[in-house]
């Protein structure tokens, strides 16, 4: 079987997380969504795998490279405009040639992996596979209708959904994928939807099952809590200690302290990681954090917050608690008179003072 990883789309500003316009890039738990969606394919066995690419191109193929790093062959597919997840297929259709294959949207992560699915879905005899999942506002998705367990309707994002079984970005599919995505006409979104080429091949009789997955989804794309995303990922981590912790340490819990880092006279509790040369000195950090490479923690105290490169929190009296800190930020005191708040806050910055 072969990959395809769509990773194209419009570059969007990411607020707070500016420093990245590929929404895929973005770090949950101290590691791109991309880069856990490749892993979670080379994981089920896959190593030919193409990525969809668009306006932010040159970023994706910066971060991700030839695929070495994960064992794995990568191919960039360019998609002139993001003309709809069909439309992508189309386009990969010389990459992907008569193989399987698993589609996988590059913004999405799932509990487990795909690996039973994979296997399941190699040595089985359906044309299409799709995954499944019950959500609250099926109103943001692609929402399937079952009978018998099979699928009767597939429509994209309807008003008035019919189940709350939302589509999750992944699928696997046969090469009859290409007769559904040739026959099918743009939405009124302008997009040719994969929502429409699945209900074509239902439509023509092909095998298509639904697999109802029961783990956490998450949909980065989607506007949602960045910090609930980073909660979840971080509750699987392994305990794993790389870095330095110097003997008036305290690790509780499951903590990942990545190569390089320093933890001196101070506190953590898991689930938490540090990522890769980070300094903690005095300081505490607490559960569903995750601090990102190359950022100093001094005299602080911090939980249930994202901290992301290059930033420093020095000596700050009060817990930082539910917050996104985005790259190169620096958070202290200022002693000098006049005693008064000094910021310099990017565009659609928060901040919440005692
Ligand atoms: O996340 C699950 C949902 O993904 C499904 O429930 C929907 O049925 C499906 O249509 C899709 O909806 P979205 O509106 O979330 O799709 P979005 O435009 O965000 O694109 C998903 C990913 O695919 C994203 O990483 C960008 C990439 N993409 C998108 C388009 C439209 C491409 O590479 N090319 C494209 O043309």
């Amino acid at each position: 079987m072969k990959g395809l990883i769509l990773s194209g789309g419009k570059g969007t500003r990411l607020y707070p997380i500016t420093y990245t316009s590929a929404k895929q890039l973005v770090p949950i738990a101290n590691k791109p969504v991309l880069f856990r969606v490749i892993e979670a394919i080379v994981d089920a066995g896959i190593r030919d795998i193409g990525i969809v690419v668009g306006d932010t191109a040159e970023e994706v193929m910066e971060a991700v490279g030839d695929g070495s790093r994960w064992d794995c062959r990568i191919t960039y597919i360019r998609q002139e405009a993001p003309l709809g997840l069909a439309h992508a297929v189309k386009i990969s259709q010389d990459f992907l040639g008569d193989e399987r294959f698993v589609m996988f949207l590059g913004d999405n992560v799932i509990q487990g992996g795909i690996s039973s699915l994979i296997s399941q879905f190699a040595t089985s005899d359906y044309n299409c596979q799709i995954v499944l999942k019950r959500v609250e506002h099926p109103e943001q998705y692609g929402v399937a209708e079952l009978k018998d367990g099979r699928i009767v309707r597939l429509v994209e994002k309807p008003r008035h959904p019919k189940s709350n079984l939302a589509l999750v970005g992944i699928y696997m599919f046969d090469h009859h994928i290409f007769e559904a995505v040739n026959a099918i006409t743009p939405s009124w979104r302008g997009e040719l939807e994969i929502t429409d080429a699945i209900q074509y091949l239902v439509d023509k009789g092909y095998k298509v099952y639904p697999h109802i997955h029961e783990g956490w989804w998450i949909d980065t794309g989607a506007p949602g809590d960045l910090l609930e995303a980073n909660s979840l990922v971080l509750d699987e981590i392994t305990h794993t200690i790389e870095g330095y912790v110097d003997r008036d340490s305290e690790i509780n819990g499951k903590v990942t302290i990545q190569k390089g880092a320093e933890i001196i006279n101070s506190r953590i509790r898991g689930p938490a990681i540090i990522g890769e040369y980070s300094r903690i000195v005095n300081s505490y950090i607490g559960p569903f954090t995750s601090i990102y490479h190359h950022v100093l923690i001094e005299d602080s105290e911090i939980e249930h917050s994202i901290v992301l490169e290059y930033s420093k929190i020095i000596d700050i009296p009060q817990r930082i608690e539910d917050s996104l800190i985005g790259r190169n930020v620096e958070i202290r005191r200022s002693p000098l008179k006049p005693k008064a708040y000094k910021m310099t806050l990017g565009d659609n910055s928060r901040v919440g003072i005692l």
